[in-house]
């Protein structure tokens, strides 16, 4: 197994890359086949990590899954488990999601609690809250959390102090299959979270106002299967329009809604970039250095969180001074220490990063701390000088499918390969 990506920085990249399905889109979806008896499946699934993980979480839950290409079918005719173990829960930390999906159809649960990550110290206090509202009993002990309905939920209208995509998924799997209307006020926005409700409409649930603030769930006490194609990955596909930043190159994204981008677009326009678009692409121009500007990370349609660090990567390379507030995770900043290590001029201070571009980075060794750090030294290393070595891939494993083929399609030099000695050399303690 190759555990290392060498990227020969400096070239400009120019072509067309097809972005993959949505993971956030395909994770929960997956987890919402928990609902039904009747067979579930999803075509346009990337090969991922992620993917890998919910399905043998779904096997231990009961499911028969199949996965062929990117068609996934999941089918659960009775719940054998009604548990998500740490070992699950700390390698994704989405599994806590089939708490509400458990909960509706079985009647109890027992999931871990995921705790902090890198990125923050990440809570499911709204988790939890909203379940409570909808009758579920809740004790936390050990790190576990126990969740009974011994009667099943009930119907409820909760309201979100932050509009939380994660408990905003959880509320409307759960209420899904809770006969009578539950609204959720203050809820998540974003396309993820309208895919799902489009999923759990097609197995018969009555959702109106997903894409809004104010979502109303009509649920069923029944759910059939269904057939459904994800949407595609906007996190993906603004990692490579950015790769058009830091290469002064041209890149096309296609298979992907533009208006899932939301305040990105108009981010990357401010850039410098010529941004066009299409019905299902985007391609970004950058003709010189990007421009520095201002931004601040925000629920959809503000500006993705989860494009924070490779937007951050972009900036390193512009023309005068930037500033990213980074509202949604206190704790984004990873990719920092290993910009800074090729040579990029940026502080945090607080949750802001100020970034004094420069016209060059220089390769370096570095580390993949998580998805969207590793995305950002891997955008860093495609525009600087010399050959960099991207270490801890298996973060980048998690969230974008053929990397380095896709990559390779837009002319990068870049491979993946198993460690030697000599890369470490250098590299520190
Ligand atoms: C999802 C995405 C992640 C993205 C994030 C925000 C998946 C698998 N993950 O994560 O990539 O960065 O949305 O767009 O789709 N919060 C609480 N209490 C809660 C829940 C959340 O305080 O009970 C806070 C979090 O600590 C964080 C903020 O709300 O500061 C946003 O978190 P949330 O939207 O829930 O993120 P996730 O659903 O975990």
């Amino acid at each position: 197994m190759a555990d290392i990506i060498e990227i020969n920085g400096g070239v400009r990249l120019s072509g067309t890359v097809r972005i993959s399905g949505a993971k956030n889109a395909a994770l929960p979806m997956m987890m919402a086949a928990l609902l039904s008896a009747e067979e579930c499946i999803f075509e346009n699934v990337p090969n991922l990590e992620d993917v890998g993980l919910t399905l043998h979480l779904l096997e231990h839950l009961g499911a028969s899954t199949e996965y062929t290409r990117d068609r996934v079918s999941i089918h659960v005719p009775r719940l054998l488990a009604t548990e998500a173990s740490y070992s699950l829960v700390k390698a994704l930390r989405a599994s806590f999601w089939v708490l509400g999906p458990l909960l509706a159809r079985g009647r109890a649960a027992r999931v871990a609690l995921p705790g902090g990550d890198i990125i923050g110290a990440r809570p499911v206090d709204l988790h939890l809250a909203a379940l409570q509202q909808m009758g579920a009993e809740i004790t936390t002990k050990h790190g576990v959390v126990y969740a009974t309905a011994v009667n099943g939920l009930r119907p409820a209208r909760v309201e979100l102090r932050f509009p939380s995509v994660g408990a905003t998924h959880q509320i409307m799997m759960a209420a899904s299959l809770v006969p009578g209307t539950s609204e959720i006020l203050g809820a998540a926005r974003e396309p993820e979270v309208v895919a799902l409700a489009a999923m759990l409409n097609d197995m018969g649930a009555e959702i109106e106002g997903a894409g809004t603030d104010h979502i109303v769930i009509r649920g069923r006490s029944e759910l059939g299967g269904v057939r459904i194609k994800l949407i595609g990955d906007r996190i993906e596909a603004g990692t490579y329009l950015l790769a058009a930043a830091t290469t002064q190159g041209q890149v096309r994204v296609e298979g992907v809604a533009p208006d899932h981008l939301g305040a990105f677009l108009p981010v990357l326009s401010e850039m410098g970039a010529q941004v066009e678009v299409g019905s299902d692409w985007v391609s970004a121009t950058f003709a010189h250095r990007p421009k520095a500007l201002q931004a601040v990370t925000a629920p959809f349609p503000g500006l993705a969180t989860d494009l924070q660090a490779p937007l951050v990567a972009a900036l390193c390379f512009a023309e005068g001074e930037s500033k990213i507030d980074e509202t949604v995770f206190e704790g984004r900043f990873a990719h920092v220490a290993e910009l800074a290590r090729m040579g990029a001029q940026l502080t945090v201070h607080d949750r802001a990063i100020v970034i004094n571009g420069v016209s060059r980075l220089s390769a370096a060794p570095v580390e993949a701390h998580d998805i969207r750090a590793g995305a950002a030294i891997i955008l860093a290393a495609l525009g600087a000088e010399g050959i960099s070595h991207i270490h801890e891939i298996q973060h980048l494993r998690r969230g974008y499918e053929t990397l380095e083929r896709k990559l390779q399609g837009l002319g990068a030099r870049v491979g993946a390969r198993q460690t030697e000695v000599d890369d470490f050399l250098f590299s520190g303690c």
